[in-house]
């Protein structure tokens, strides 16, 4: 198993090119199940994610065929497609639930696995599931597996979730692109990869339009050829920020948009850095002493993301006072403070607060990545730890950080992976 060796502490300086959202990518994948014609999407990034949502199209009998830098696809898919997703690919990557809401809309069946918990909380299905039986799916749960159908096309309704939900927000909206007559989806996720999926979709020929939180779909008969490019990464574009902050950095950001990242650039504002906008990027520069935040909340966008929750902790732990962060969104995203402490963090739980001291010297240490961004938030602490550390189980991290040790090596951080 790959693991990152780190020399620390680092300072940073120069350019770093973002990639293509992952979150982004993989809604629209999932989107092109509902085509006859051939569609082309452009800036993927290449992380494993997309690798393993490529796969699953293929299995479901979508031809892929990926440009030579695997940055752009061009899909097409067959007449008669396959509707079985394994639990083999589902426990891998939760994204593929995302494929249910196209399937059921143009085979009128799909057998999925269901996703089952992990590490950061129980995150059931039930808002999906309850929102595509309003839209006209039946299903029965057999076996760990959702065996659903539906009686012809699906008819358009009112769908009010109960609480925010980035997933089942993608998968009505695509359910609901091609269905018979109007959806209007209440509480809907307006995260910005929503907009990039309802922009996709509208360029293809689908009627999806917004009005704050009410996302109005009115069905169509089918979508068109389309080529389309994907959003920049935020939360790779956030966790640089955050990066640059943390070590005295003096950093540009390109080929992202800062305004999707205002709320966080906002923190760091607040934590001492010095932060230029540009058109499509960001100069940042980290102070000399870290500055603590008294509350940082996570919450839907566009509130302080749950993806960038872990990051912002490791730079609290580096400022001179006491902070708190709130999660909000899911219930067990602590999973990194274990790790923290053994660097040497003083960090007190109280149910979904985090009490951080503030004022740590970190010291080098052998670590273990347990999710996505939990992982990142170790290689930002290994960075500016003093001395040498280890991250274990660096997978996660290539689930969803195109290239991360290349980037970070560019900009001076002494990162190298060993097999
Ligand atoms: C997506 C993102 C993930 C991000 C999260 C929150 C993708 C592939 N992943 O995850 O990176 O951290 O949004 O911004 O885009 N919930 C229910 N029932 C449901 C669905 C959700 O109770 O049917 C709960 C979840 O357990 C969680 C909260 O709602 O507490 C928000 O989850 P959701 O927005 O659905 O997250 P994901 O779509 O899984």
């Amino acid at each position: 198993m790959d693991k990152f060796l780190i020399n620390g502490p680092c300072k940073i300086k120069g350019k770093v090119k973002i990639s293509g959202s992952k979150n982004s990518s993989l809604g629209i994948l999932a989107a092109t199940l509902l085509f006859d014609k051939p569609v082309v999407v452009k800036n993927l990034p290449r992380v494993q994610d997309i690798r393993s949502m490529l796969y699953l199209l293929k299995s479901l009998g979508s031809k892929i065929i990926l440009s030579k830098d695997n940055r752009t696809v061009k899909i097409i898919n067959r007449k008669r497609m396959k509707t079985f997703c394994d639990y083999a690919i589902v426990k891998k990557m939760r994204g593929s639930f995302l494929v249910l809401g196209p399937l059921i809309s143009k085979f009128n069946k799909a057998k999925i696995s269901m996703p089952g918990g992990c590490l950061i909380g129980a995150r059931p299905v039930n808002y999906h599931l309850a929102a595509l039986k309003k839209l006209g799916m039946n299903f029965d749960i057999k076996n760990g597996y959702i065996m659903a159908q539906s009686k012809g096309r699906l008819k358009g309704s009112q769908i009010k979730f109960a609480k925010v939900s980035v997933g089942a927000t993608t998968n009505t909206i695509l359910a609901a692109c091609l269905a018979k007559g109007t959806t209007h989806i209440k509480l809907a996720a307006r995260e910005p990869e929503i907009f990039d999926l309802t922009q996709f979709l509208n360029k293809a020929g689908a009627n999806i339009k917004w009005s704050g939180r009410t996302c109005t779909v009115v069905g169509v008969n089918s979508l068109s050829q389309t080529t389309y490019t994907v959003m920049s990464d935020r939360i790779e574009a956030g966790t640089f920020s955050v990066a640059a902050t943390l070590a005295k950095g003096n950093l540009e950001i390109i080929n992202f948009n800062p305004k999707i990242i205002e709320t966080e650039l906002k923190l760091l504002k607040k934590a001492g850095a010095r932060i230029k906008q540009g058109n499509n990027k960001i100069f940042i520069s980290g102070p000399e002493k870290i500055k603590p935040i008294k509350n940082i909340e996570t919450k839907e966008w566009p509130g302080v993301a749950t993806d960038m929750q872990s990051q912002f902790m490791v730079l609290m732990c580096m400022a001179n006072g006491k902070s708190i962060i709130t999660e909000n969104i899911f219930e067990n995203r602590f999973l990194h403070v274990g790790e923290l402490q053994r660097l040497g963090a003083t960090i007190r739980i109280q149910k979904n607060k985090a009490i951080i001291e503030g004022n740590t010297k970190f010291i080098g240490a052998e670590l273990m990545s347990s999710d996505l961004r939990a992982s990142v938030a170790l290689v930002l602490a290994a960075m500016v730890s003093s001395g040498k550390s280890i991250i274990n189980r660096i997978y996660h991290l290539d689930r969803g950080y195109e290239n991360l040790e290349n980037k970070l090596r560019n900009i001076g951080v002494k990162i190298r992976r060993v097999k």
